[in-house]
């Protein structure tokens, strides 16, 4: 079975290829017309409310062409400081986008509660069905950025279930066996549950 991942960040692609494959399943990019779709994302702070938006559009979008009745992954997930009141949250792609990590390193130049929550809810649509599985990793901002690999916030966020790196630090495998991500994916894959080859 192939199931199809709208989003643009490539990112996820690898991290959800990775697990899926575990479950003989096969991760690709939903392209159409070569292109990633864009989703209008509803002003919502409810993951769910996300996730599903995102669903309902890929479905309209995939319908009448070849893809229509492919299974189709969505994601919807944010970085959730506590001293911030959960900002940057719903907001985190946005947030990267504009001031970055350094502004983020920068709002918190003066705060010694570090503690932090990467979140993900991933929802997969299949034969008229919605599958959905969150996750969440906690950890503690660093005070710089640190390492190359990941994306996004990975540089500054430090899990407690690691060795005191930053996710930036990690390779793919060793950051996806404690992430949100990977474990709204991994318990996304179970609930699929494939017929055993
Ligand atoms: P989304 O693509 O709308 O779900 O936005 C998610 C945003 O949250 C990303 O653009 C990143 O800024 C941040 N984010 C989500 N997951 C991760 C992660 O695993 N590492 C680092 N940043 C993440």
């Amino acid at each position: 079975m192939e199931i199809l991942f709208a989003t643009g960040n490539m990112n996820k692609v690898s991290e959800a290829s990775e697990i899926f494959s575990k479950k003989g399943l096969s991760v690709l990019q939903l392209e159409l017309g070569g292109s990633t779709p864009e989703f209008i994302e509803p002003q919502s702070e409810d993951m769910e409310e996300i996730a599903v938006s995102k669903i309902e559009q890929a479905r309209a979008m995939v319908e009448g062409t070849p893809l229509e009745h492919s299974a189709i992954l969505v994601e919807d997930s944010g970085l959730f400081i506590d001293s911030l009141r959960n900002f940057p949250g719903p907001y985190s792609s946005y947030v990267e986008r504009t001031i970055g990590l350094t502004g983020i390193l920068n709002l918190l130049k003066e705060e010694e509660n570090r503690e932090a929550e990467f979140r993900a809810l991933a929802a997969i649509s299949f034969d008229g069905k919605i599958v959905k599985a969150v996750g969440s990793c906690r950890g503690k901002i660093a005070y710089s950025v640190i390492g190359e690999s990941g994306f996004g916030y990975d540089p500054i966020f430090i899990p407690y279930e690691g060795d005191g790196r930053t996710c930036g630090e990690m390779s793919r495998v060793e950051k996806s066996q404690i992430s949100h991500r990977g474990r709204a994916l991994k318990e996304v894959s179970e609930l699929l549950n494939p017929p055993s080859k």
